[in-house]
C-alpha cells in the first residue's frame, strides 16, 4: 500500500511579529520540533476521510481542508485518505504549528498526486510546472484561483508529463501553500514568515527591500483589507558563532490562536491610524537586530529581542503570564520577548545558559523548550508506492 510522510519544523521569531503582517522587516529561526504528517490510501468500504482515525470533519481541520480544496477535489474524484498527524510542536502557542502541518501536508500531498509538467527540460523548474504554483508565476493568484491547476492544465501543452513520488515535492509551492492556507484561516491578514521559515528551515529574513549578504529566495504579495502588501524573503547563513547559543522557548499554556491577536492589532491601528508608528518601530528595532544577527553580535541581538518586546507589550499583544517568564529568563539570558502572536503562547530567551534558564522559566510556571540554531526544513521522510491519486489515467 502508498504512504506518504512528510514533516517540517515549527519556527520561533526573533524580532518582528505583527509589523511584519505592515510590511515591516522580521526573523524568524525554525526549531527542532517539528510536526509529521502522513498519508495512506483509506481501505475499500471505509469512510472516505479519515484524521487521527476519525471521521475528519473539516471545520476542526481548516488548514488541511483547504489544501484538500486545492491539492484534492472531490469534484475530479480524488479517492479518500487517511492522515496521521504526530509532532511535539504545542498548538496555538505561537510556535508555528499550524504552518508546519500545512506545508508538511501541502508537500505530502503533492508526492501523493504527482505533478504534471510541461517540457522534459527541468523538473526543479517551476516555469515548466504545468499546474502553476511557483513563486516565480504570478502568485497573487494562488490565493483566489481555486480552479487553477485545472484551467492550467487542460490548455497546458501536449507535450505535458506527469512525475510522481518524492521528486515532486517543493520548498516554494509547500511554502506558497501554506501561507495561502494560513491567510484563509487569519481572515485574509497573514505574512508569509511562518510558512516560509517551516519550508525553508534555518533563518529567513523578510524584508521591505531586497538585502545584501544575504540569499534572496522570492518575492511574496498578498492583497489585504487596507492595501497591497509586498514581501522580499532571504534565507540567513548563520555566523557559525552560534555554537553555544541556545532558545530556550517558555509556554505560558495560554491559549492563543493568531487571529485573534492580528484582528486585535488591526483593530487598534484602525481605531487609532497614528499607532502605525509603534509598527513602523518594531521594524527599526528588527532592522537593527538583523544586522547584529548578521555581524555574529549576539549580545546586540539579545537587547534588540527586549526592545522589541517593550514595543509589543505597548501593542497590547504580550500578557502577565508571557511578562512573568520573561522577567524570570532574563538574568540568564542576552534577550527575552514573547514569540508568535502574543496573548499567551510562548516567550524565548537567547541565552548561552539553556539549563539555567530553563529552570528559571520552569520554576515561574512555564514549560519549556530547547533548540539550537540551523534545524532542517521540510523533508519528506517516507515515499512508498507513489501516487495514491493517478491523475495520469
Ligand atoms: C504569527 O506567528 C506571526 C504574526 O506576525 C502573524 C503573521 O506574520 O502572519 C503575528
Amino acid at each position: 500500500m502508498g504512504r506518504v510522510t512528510a514533516s517540517a519544523p515549527g519556527k520561533c521569531i526573533l524580532f518582528g511579529e505583527h509589523a511584519v503582517v505592515y510590511g515591516e522587516p522580521a526573523v524568524a529561526v525554525a526549531i527542532e520540533q517539528r510536526i509529521s504528517v502522513t498519508l495512506e490510501s483509506v481501505k475499500a468500504g471505509e469512510t472516505p476521510w479519515k484524521i487521527g482515525g476519525m471521521h475528519f470533519d473539516a471545520k476542526k481541520h481548516p488548514h488541511v481542508q483547504a489544501l484538500r480544496n486545492r491539492l484534492w477535489q472531490t469534484s475530479q474524484n480524488a479517492p479518500g485518505l487517511t492522515i496521521q498527524v504526530t509532532g511535539d510542536i504545542p498548538p496555538a502557542s505561537g510556535l508555528g504549528s499550524s504552518a508546519a502541518l500545512s506545508v508538511a501536508a501541502s508537500a505530502a500531498l503533492r508526492c501523493a498526486r504527482g505533478r504534471w509538467y510541461t517540457s522534459t527540460d527541468d523538473l526543479q523548474n517551476p516555469q515548466t510546472w504545468a499546474e502553476g504554483y511557483a513563486s516565480t508565476l504570478e502568485q497573487n493568484d494562488v490565493y483566489t484561483a481555486e480552479n487553477r491547476e485545472i484551467s492550467a492544465r487542460q490548455t497546458g501543452s501536449p507535450m505535458s508529463h506527469y512525475v510522481v513520488g518524492k521528486e515532486v515535492a517543493s520548498l516554494d509551492e509547500s511554502a506558497l501553500l501554506g501561507h495561502a492556507v494560513e491567510a484563509v484561516a487569519q481572515g485574509g491578514r497573514a505574512s508569509p514568515m511562518d510558512a516560509s521559515t517551516c519550508s525553508h528551515g534555518g533563518a529567513v529574513l523578510l524584508s521591505d527591500a531586497i538585502e545584501s549578504d544575504v540569499d534572496y529566495l522570492y518575492t511574496r504579495q498578498l492583497t489585504m483589507e487596507d492595501g497591497e502588501r509586498t514581501w522580499h524573503l532571504h534565507s540567513v547563513n548563520l555566523p557559525h558563532s552560534t555554537e553555544g547559543l541556545y532558545l530556550v522557548i517558555g509556554n505560558t499554556g495560554v491559549y492563543a490562536p493568531t487571529s485573534n491577536q492580528v484582528a486585535k492589532v488591526a483593530a487598534a491601528i484602525e481605531a487609532k491610524p497614528g499607532r502605525i508608528k509603534e509598527i513602523q518601530t518594531i521594524g527599526m528595532i528588527a532592522r537593527r537586530g538583523i544586522q547584529s544577527l548578521k555581524d555574529g553580535d549576539f549580545e546586540a541581538v539579545g537587547r534588540a529581542m527586549s526592545e522589541n518586546q517593550i514595543m509589543l507589550q505597548g501593542l497590547g499583544v504580550s500578557c502577565p503570564e508571557l511578562e512573568t517568564l520573561i522577567r524570570a529568563a532574563a538574568p540568564t539570558s542576552l534577550g527575552a520577548k514573547l514569540t508568535g502572536a502574543g496573548g499567551g503562547g510562548c516567550m524565548v530567551a537567547l541565552t548561552r545558559h539553556p539549563k539555567q534558564t530553563s529552570e528559571a522559566i520552569e520554576l515561574a510556571g512555564g514549560r519549556t523548550l530547547i533548540s539550537r540554531f540551523g534545524n532542517a526544513g521540510l523533508t519528506i521522510d517516507v515515499c512508498e508506492n507513489m501516487p495514491l491519486w493517478d491523475t495520469a489515467q
